[in-house]
């Protein structure tokens, strides 16, 4: 399985937001995570699609924009045109999910479902024909540099399980807390792509560390 690193430019400088999005692509980073939080889903606020026009001038990176706000689509229309490439939204505030994800697939967007650490795997099985990506969030969202919450291991191994009963190619990817330490047994639990802010932007070499982390899935570090 290829793995992929989207660092998290919610824990970038963003007054040097140009060096910080050169720097992960030398560093080898494989999409650029952007967390769009709106103040109401989660107790936070962040960046619009100003800012996500704004990095699409900076990278010709893939744009996995992650949609921690109430009422998501009401953002999609906007956010593609700004240049996001995957949208994920939260199925804790989608209640006509199916129809939500068709709608970003339709875009021309990769189609995301996450799970918070509370919501089980239930939320999405129903849809699983329908995403092209499913987020398992190992913190509760709204802030970096928060601790992985270790039980969800064995959620990731059912996600991989779920994904795989029904012959789904959809990504799996985590959220929260992944760094040297956690992610070599959030890949052997059966995750693909990897969220990392904290643990890139605030290691020694930032650049370094995402092929750190990538090592860390595909040797025995
Ligand atoms: C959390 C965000 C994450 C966050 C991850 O609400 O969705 O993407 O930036 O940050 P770290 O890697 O620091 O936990
Ligand atoms: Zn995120």
């Amino acid at each position: 399985m290829t793995v992929r690193i989207a660092p998290s430019i919610l824990s970038a400088d963003l007054s040097r937001l140009a060096d910080e999005i050169a720097m992960l692509e030398e560093g080898g980073a494989d999409w650029i995570h952007v967390d769009v939080m709106d103040g109401r889903f989660v107790p936070n606020l962040t960046f619009g699609s100003k800012v996500i026009e704004s990095v699409r001038k900076l990278t010709k990176l893939p744009l996995d924009v992650h949609l921690m706000v109430v009422q998501p689509e009401n953002y999609f229309d906007d956010f593609a045109g700004a240049g996001a490439n995957g949208m994920s939204i939260h199925t804790e505030v989608s209640p006509h999910l199916q129809r939500q994800l068709n709608r970003i697939r339709e875009l021309g967007c990769r189609a995301g479902a996450v799970v918070n650490p509370g919501t089980p795997l239930t939320a999405v099985s129903e849809v699983v024909d329908d995403i092209d990506l499913l987020l398992v969030m190992t913190v509760n969202p709204g802030f970096g540099g928060q601790q992985f919450i270790k039980g969800s291991l064995d959620k990731i191994r059912r996600a991989r399980e779920m994904l795989g009963a029904n012959g789904s190619k959809a990504f799996l990817e985590v959220d929260g807390g992944i760094d040297r330490k956690t992610i070599k047994s959030v890949w052997e639990s059966g995750a693909d792509t990897f969220v990392a802010g904290n643990a890139i932007f605030s290691a020694k070499d930032p650049r370094a560390e995402i092929g750190e982390l990538r090592k860390r899935c595909t040797t025995q570090v």
